[in-house]
C-alpha cells in the first residue's frame, strides 16, 4: 500500500489517497478540539490513542455482524479505510443523561434513560451542527424514509454491543457520536470513529471521566485516561 495525495484535514483526522481503489488512509492527529473548533490545543500522543482505541472498536464491532468502513491499522497514527459517501449527519445515542441533553430538558446529569435516545445532528460547521428531526434530515436530502430507518437500527445495535463491551472492561457507555457512510453499491455502514472524542465513559467503580470532557471542561489530563481505555480493551481483546 502506498499513501499518496491528501484529500481532506478535518479537525481531529487527515485523509490520504492510497494507490487501491475504494481505500483511503486515515491519520489520526493529537489536535483536540471543542466547542465546533473554537477551542483548540494539541496534545501529544491523542492521534496514536484513538486511532488504535478506534481499531479495537471496530475489529469488535465487526466480530459482532456490525460492519464498518475500517480495514486495518498500517502505523500506530494510521489507518486503512473505505472509501464511503459520508453522511452529513452527527447520529448521537445517549444511555445516561450528559452534556447538551441535559442543557436542552433541565435534567442533572447521570440520570440513566428509560430507553436509549437517539438524536440527529446536520453536520455543518457554518451551522454549528445544529440539532434536526427525521424530517429536516429527509426535507435536507441527507437521508430518505429507508435510510432513515437503517440508520436508526444500526445506531441501536451499535449501543447494544457498546454498552455491553465497554460494562466488560468496567465502563459505563453514557452516550456517544456516530457517523454512517455510504458505500458505491448503496449500502450503509458505519465510518469516522469511536474513542474517547466521540464518546462519554464513566469508570463503573470511580465514576471517573475516561473521555473528552476532561478536555472540554477543563478537568485534567486526557492522555492517562485514554491510555487506561486502549489498555482495558486490549485486556479484553488477549481474554476473550
Ligand atoms: O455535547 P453532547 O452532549 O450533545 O454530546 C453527545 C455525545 O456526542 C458525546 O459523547 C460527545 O462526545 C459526542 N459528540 C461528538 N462530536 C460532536 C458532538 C458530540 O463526538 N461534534
Amino acid at each position: 500500500m502506498e499513501k499518496k495525495e491528501l484529500l481532506y484535514t478535518g479537525k481531529a483526522k487527515k485523509m490520504y489517497a492510497t494507490n487501491q481503489e475504494k481505500v483511503l488512509l486515515a491519520e489520526y492527529l493529537n489536535q483536540v478540539t471543542s466547542l465546533n473548533g473554537a477551542k483548540k490545543e494539541n496534545v501529544e500522543g491523542k492521534g496514536e490513542l484513538n486511532n488504535q482505541i478506534t481499531g479495537l472498536i471496530f475489529t469488535y464491532l465487526a466480530e459482532k455482524g456490525v460492519a464498518s468502513h475500517y480495514i486495518q491499522e498500517v502505523s500506530k497514527t494510521e489507518q486503512l479505510i473505505r472509501e464511503v459517501e459520508m453522511i452529513p449527519l452527527e447520529v448521537v445515542v445517549r444511555n445516561t443523561s450528559a452534556g447538551s441533553f441535559t442543557k436542552r430538558f433541565g435534567i442533572e446529569e447521570g440520570i440513566d434513560l428509560p430507553f436509549p435516545i437517539l438524536e440527529f445532528y446536520y453536520k455543518n460547521d457554518k451551522l454549528d451542527d445544529p440539532f434536526i428531526n427525521d424530517s429536516h434530515v429527509k426535507m435536507l436530502n441527507v437521508a430518505n424514509d429507508e435510510e432513515i430507518i437503517e440508520i436508526k437500527k444500526q445506531a441501536l445495535e451499535i449501543n447494544a454491543v457498546l454498552v455491553e463491551m465497554f460494562k466488560k472492561i468496567a465502563i459505563r457507555l453514557i452516550d456517544f457520536k456516530i457517523e454512517f457512510g455510504k458505500t458505491a453499491d448503496g449500502k450503509i455502514i458505519l465510518a469516522d470513529e469511536i474513542s474517547p472524542d466521540t464518546c462519554r465513559l464513566w469508570d463503573i467503580n470511580t465514576k471517573e471521566h475516561l473521555d473528552k470532557d476532561l478536555y472540554r471542561r477543563d478537568l485534567g489530563d486526557i492522555i492517562p485516561v485514554y491510555t487506561e481505555v486502549l489498555e482495558r480493551l486490549n485486556n479484553l481483546r488477549i481474554n476473550e
